[in-house]
């Protein structure tokens, strides 16, 4: 079987193939940082050999749970932010049918999400569609204390208990959260939930191959093993015996670092298929919070096209050259769409009849990567045989591999985030939360 691959050629103009390569040493004794476990963060790189060491009867139990709440449940809400939250949607919405929230005959459960925003409206809609629903939760959180996740669940907790009683809900509600320690881990274990554990050495955005993502995955009727499968090989692939000049984590790791030092200060993370929208939204959160910090790190951005080449394309073709662009380019779609012959063939596009619309696809594709290069942006290439569980697996465990390098290489502690913190403290202490005292005198005295 064919990995997913890399192309660095459409990169070389702003940094020459020579500085990239020219990184050899530096990066592989990152990579040996990660290997050896002697870095900053060492206690949370559980995530480095996690698709090779999961086991047989880990995923079953997780199948099993995922098969008890498909069979009770028509809707099922994974309930997360962050870390706990994107992989999944990541995955599920590259894997579903566009339009499966409007399919009649269903095989699997609705997921729907909830604790990633604290939209009241949002809450509102979804408790108003739950009505009469039969339906399941699964709570994510490794803390079991952020907020939005732990106020989407006090409301749906209330309501699934009211329509179903307390003994049924607790069938209906599964706990992913920490071994030991924190409020949800009290709660499961007072209410003799179905619980499984998040590691404590695997951080939010570096857990969604646990049963984080893994049992919402499942809920939804994706193959997990296909995903941890194409995870492990890639695990193989971007190993440390492998050579620099093959190793596609550690050429993506060294060439953002040299575009960076070279002005580059933002990625754009691109993809010509509208399917991969979650994917970039969990690799910004993978790339923003393991780097931007010290006043240092490339912003990761992103952008769906040929969608956005009507809106954000002037400026990446035009704009301030600070950035460049990393596409994610399938090259199988699973399906085929031919485009008919029109007579009047008022719109002129009697000259693509008969071809495929991913021919089209793949020449828009072709023609912006040139005008953007053409216009200084350098381009990476990632290409993606197909979409499918196993590449996504792949493509996971990929990006997290050139995202502890690239870190590393960077000088930062890839796996912290202590920047998450100050919103929240000044949300508390506006919201006059006990043991906030003090901060509350403070910021009401700054309004
Ligand atoms: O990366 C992180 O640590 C955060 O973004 C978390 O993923 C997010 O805040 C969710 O945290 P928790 O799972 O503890 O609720």
């Amino acid at each position: 079987m064919k990995n997913i691959s890399l192309n660095i050629e459409k990169a070389l103009g702003a940094v020459s193939k020579e500085q990239v390569f020219a990184q050899e040493a530096k990066v592989m004794a990152c990579m040996a940082t990660l290997h050896n476990g002697d870095g900053a963060g060492n206690d949370f790189l559980g995530w480095l050999r996690l698709p090779s060491s999961i086991t047989d009867e880990e995923l079953t139990d997780i199948e099993n749970t995922a098969k008890t709440l498909r069979e009770k449940c028509e809707v099922v809400v994974a309930v997360g932010i962050g870390g706990s939250y994107l992989g999944t949607r990541a995955v599920v919405e590259a894997l579903n049918n566009s339009f499966d929230a409007l399919q009649s005959k269903r095989e699997n459960p609705v997921l729907l999400y909830a604790g990633n925003n604290i939209g009241e409206d949002y809450l509102y809609e979804l408790t108003q569609l739950l009505k009469g629903k039969q339906f399941g939760i699964i709570n994510i959180s490794k803390s079991g204390t952020t907020t939005e996740p732990a106020l989407a669940f006090r409301l749906l907790k209330q309501q699934l208990e009211e329509a179903v009683g307390k003994e049924e809900a607790k069938h209906r509600i599964v706990a992913i959260t920490d071994a030991k320690k924190g409020a949800l881990r009290t709660l499961a274990d007072q209410e003799g939930y179905k619980t499984f554990v998040i590691p404590d050495n695997v951080g939010g955005r570096f857990s969604v191959l646990t049963p984080v993502g893994l049992l919402p995955i499942a809920v939804a009727g994706y193959s997990i093993r296909d995903l941890v499968k194409g995870a492990a090989d890639m695990e193989k692939a971007t190993d440390q015996s492998v050579p620099f000049a093959d190793n596609i984590a550690a050429i993506y790791a060294a060439t953002r670092n040299e575009l960076y030092k070279s002005g580059k200060k933002i990625e754009i993370l691109a993809n010509f298929n509208p399917k991969l929208h979650y994917i970039a939204e969990w690799w910004k959160q993978l790339y923003g919070e393991s780097e931007g910090k010290n006043g240092k790190g490339i912003f990761p951005a992103s952008v769906d096209l040929t969608t956005d080449l009507h809106s954000m394309g002037q400026w990446i073709q035009d704009g301030e050259r600070t950035i460049f662009e990393s596409v994610i380019s399938v090259e199988n779609p699973d399906h085929k769409v031919i485009i008919p012959t029109d007579e009047a063939n008022l719109d002129g596009l009697n000259f693509l009849a008969g071809k495929r619309v991913d021919e089209v696809n793949k020449m828009a594709e072709l023609g912006t990567q040139l005008a953007h290069v053409d216009g200084g942006v350098p381009n990476i290439k990632i290409t993606l045989p197909e979409i499918s569980a196993y590449y996504i697996g792949q493509l996971f465990y990929f990006f997290e591999k050139a995202c502890g390098i690239s870190g590393y290489i960077l000088g930062v502690n890839p796996f912290n985030q202590p920047g998450v913190e100050a919103y929240k403290k000044n949300m508390f202490a506006l919201l006059n939360k006990p043991g906030y005292e003090k901060e509350s005198a403070a910021i009401q005295a700054r309004l």
